[in-house]
């Protein structure tokens, strides 16, 4: 018998402003920029996103994932013993985005009548960028493994809606903002139970550049320039690479092959990359789970938003075997193989 770590609750949050292909292209020509739907569909996939209302920070977006995740795991916020936010876009520059939520969680769960929440429970943000989610869950597993934690919180949680240059048509059109979390909970079995598998993750400082907010807090004031920049192609041409490498490595480590995989949940960034990614790895595109086309790229939310909306809709059922992938800013990227 060994001990994993398994999902027993997913949920997500999407704020309610809805912009198509139409409103960007309306959104940019005030600017005197053009794009179209054409243009968008092509490219990457992305048909629509949602952007968080003033004052909806990355915090409010996790609260309400992670309630939804509770309540599909059917446990309460007591229940809870670690909380890990990945995210890009955290409320303030401190403290962490996974303590205001751990709060927000006790003060509802209160609210609710229950005699405890999170409060005293370790929280932290985990900064990955879009490899932010996949992170998150192999520290979780780890901790879950060696004792530390028996049931956690982990969540992708993004308004990169705050962080997008609207002058620049080819970065603005592509992200949207979003939450996703699991309950991931330990677990006894002798290898053919529920859990996670294996993982694998990477980084590369050597390309910091080619996607990046450049700028900081210094001195009472923004240094540098505080909005997303990314070279495209530069990434397009590595992501491609690393996540048949990484889907790989990681179904190596658990003793699988391809056909092992039963769904592949690619971080949602261009249906072109995913297409391909699928390809590589043999697997047909109804065995990818796809809500780039409704989400945009969420960044550390993609993976868990799209997750839940599968397990929501009925396609990833227990027992079935599930590939997770990120790719994104660091250069980082990873993957965490496991069973529903
Ligand atoms: O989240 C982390 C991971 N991120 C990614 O994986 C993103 C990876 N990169 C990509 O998905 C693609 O590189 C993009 C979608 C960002 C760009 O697609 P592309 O096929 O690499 O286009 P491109 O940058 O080569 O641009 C082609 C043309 C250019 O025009 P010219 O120079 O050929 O006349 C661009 O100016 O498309 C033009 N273009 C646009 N046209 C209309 C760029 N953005 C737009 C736009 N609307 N929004």
């Amino acid at each position: 018998m060994k001990r994993y770590s398994r999902i027993t609750g997913t949920g997500s949050a999407l704020p309610e402003r809805r912009l198509t292909n139409a409103d960007m292209v309306t959104l940019l020509a005030q600017r005197g920029i053009e794009t179209s739907d054409d243009w968008i569909v092509e490219r990457t996939g992305i048909r629509a996103r949602h952007y968080a209302a003033d004052g909806v920070n990355a915090s409010d977006l996790a609260f309400t994932a992670c309630r939804n995740a509770l309540a599909a795991a059917g446990c309460r916020t007591a229940d809870i013993d670690l909380i890990i936010v990945a995210t890009s876009t955290p409320d303030m520059v401190f403290p962490s985005t996974a303590a205001i939520l751990q709060h927000k969680l006790t003060e509802a769960a209160l609210a609710d009548g229950d005699v405890a929440g999170a409060k005293g429970c370790p929280a932290f943000d985990l900064q990955a960028v879009c490899s932010g989610f996949v992170y998150a869950l192999t520290v979780a597993d780890a901790m879950i493994q060696s004792g530390a934690a028996h049931r956690a919180l982990v969540v992708g949680a993004e308004v990169f809606s705050r962080i997008l240059d609207f002058n620049d048509r080819t970065t603005c059109v592509l992200f949207g903002d979003g939450a996703g979390a699991v309950v991931l909970e330990a677990c006894e079995h002798d290898g053919s139970g529920p859990g996670i598998l294996s993982s694998d993750l990477h980084a590369d400082g050597q390309h910091v550049g080619i996607l990046c907010v450049p700028g900081t807090v210094s001195n009472g004031s923004i240094l540098g320039d505080p909005l997303l920049k990314m070279d495209g192609q530069a990434v397009f041409k590595l992501a491609v690479g690393v996540l048949e490498e990484a889907a790989r490595a990681a179904l190596a480590k658990a003793g699988k092959t391809e056909a092992d995989i039963d769904w592949l949940i690619p971080h949602q960034a261009n249906i072109r990359i995913m297409q391909s990614t699928a390809r590589k790895l043999k697997l047909p595109m109804d065995k990818v789970v796809v809500t780039v086309d409704q989400h945009g790229n969420t960044s550390a939310a993609s993976i868990p938003l799209a997750l839940d909306h599968a397990v929501r809709a009925g396609h990833i059922r227990p027992g079935q075997q599930v590939m997770l992938e990120g790719v994104g800013g660091g250069f980082t990227w990873g993957a965490v193989f496991l069973r529903m």
